[in-house]
């Protein structure tokens, strides 16, 4: 099989650092070019150290992009709508990691990100990249929307229980507690040391806008009771969803695994994490760093219709660049696990 040409517009920051760090290890994939405004013409391994003697890539600028067979976008919001049509031209296949295409309408954009989507026809042309929810229609996309990190987390632990009569249209509240790679490369006043280190900041109480998107998936109303905080916590990597569902039929845990274990049951990357002794007796983030596993556990309140459900992944993997190289597999027909198969490190 001859190898599939890729190219990383967005190389330079940490979603392109894991997509290079996955697709030189892919046995299918020839990287061609990655692309850095700030740092064109230095070797990849400035900036990813990790990457030093495995690469003698370097950066070139995006007007520098040649044709290729999929194009990886991992810039910052705005900047893949900029410049859509260029991106478009040069590959057939174009998968974005950005929150540009996520949403189906402009009526949606607008209300969580204040404009109006200037391209509001190629909304519906973006498949929304959650693989687990939207499988088939990715098999045939030449265009994915990779999910939000948060949105990723939330949704991959909501999702089959809003499938049943369980939890529809009932109240539901999520507390996310993140990283600070989420933010991206970029120092901001935020992420300066001293303001960053050991911090337990609630940053976004309401409002956050991967509520748009979390809706949209879950076929929820505007107006619906769906409530989201983020929180910035003191890790580096990973995200952590404890999601508060109150049933709106009785259920027992068995009942529980049964909607889980059905929706989830061959999925590659999805664990059901519910033991009843031990320290990992639900998910945890810290083993999850460098993986693409989402792993789901619950625990219902026997005397109350109150659903705790904990999901955790690493927000630059599951949430970004290895939910990125899923879809790219899927979109190709490869295994999906191909090059995606690190089950992470522990003690960490
Ligand atoms: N971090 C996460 O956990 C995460 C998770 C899911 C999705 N995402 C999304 O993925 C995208 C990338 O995130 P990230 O965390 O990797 O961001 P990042 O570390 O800040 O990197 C941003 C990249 O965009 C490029 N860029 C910025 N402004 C540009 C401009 N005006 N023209 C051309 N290139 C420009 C930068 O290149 P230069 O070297 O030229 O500055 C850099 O390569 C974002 O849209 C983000 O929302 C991030």
């Amino acid at each position: 099989m001859s190898k599939i040409s890729v190219s990383i517009a967005g190389g330079s920051g940490y979603t392109g650092g894991e997509l290079l760090r996955l697709l030189l290890f892919h046995p299918h994939v020839k990287i061609k070019q990655v692309t850095s405004e700030k740092y064109a013409g230095k070797p990849v391994f400035k900036i990813h150290p990790n990457l030093r003697t495995i690469t003698s890539l370097r950066f070139s600028t995006i007007e520098e992009l040649k044709d290729c067979d999929c194009l990886f976008l991992a810039l910052s919001h705005g900047r893949s709508l900029h410049k859509i049509d260029f991106f478009c031209g040069l590959a057939p296949k174009l998968i974005d990691l950005s929150s540009d295409f996520r949403l189906l309408t402009t009526e949606q954009y607008r209300r969580w990100y204040g404009i109006n989507h200037p391209r509001p026809e190629l909304l519906t042309q973006f498949v929304y990249g959650i693989p687990e929810i939207h499988r088939q229609e990715i098999k045939s996309a030449t265009r994915v929307a990779c999910a939000g990190c948060n949105a990723t987390a939330a949704l991959l632990g909501l999702y089959p229980l809003y499938q049943t009569p369980l939890c529809h249209p009932a109240k539901t509240i999520v507390e996310v507690k993140a990283g600070s790679s989420q933010s991206g490369r970029s120092p901001s006043p935020g992420s300066h040391h001293p303001e960053r280190n050991g911090c337990y900041r609630v940053y976004q109480p309401t409002g956050h806008r991967h509520i748009g998107e979390i809706l949209q998936e879950l076929s929820l109303l505007w107006d619906s009771s769906f409530h989201f905080t983020a929180t910035s916590v003191e890790m580096v990597r990973g995200i952590q969803a404890v999601s508060h569902v109150f049933l709106s039929e009785p259920a027992t845990e068995k009942d529980i695994w049964k909607t889980y274990r059905q929706f989830y049951g061959s999925e590659p990357f999805i664990r059901i994490v519910k033991d009843n002794s031990g320290l990992y007796r639900l998910p945890e983030p810290k083993i999850l760093s460098g993986t693409n596993f989402c792993d789901i556990g619950f625990s219902k309140d026997p005397l109350s219709d109150h659903l705790v459900v904990v999901s955790a992944l690493d927000n630059l993997m599951k949430g970004a660049a290895g939910q990125a190289v899923q879809n790219f597999n899927i979109m190709n027909g490869l295994p999906e696990k191909t090059a995606l198969n690190f089950p992470g490190l522990h003690p960490i």
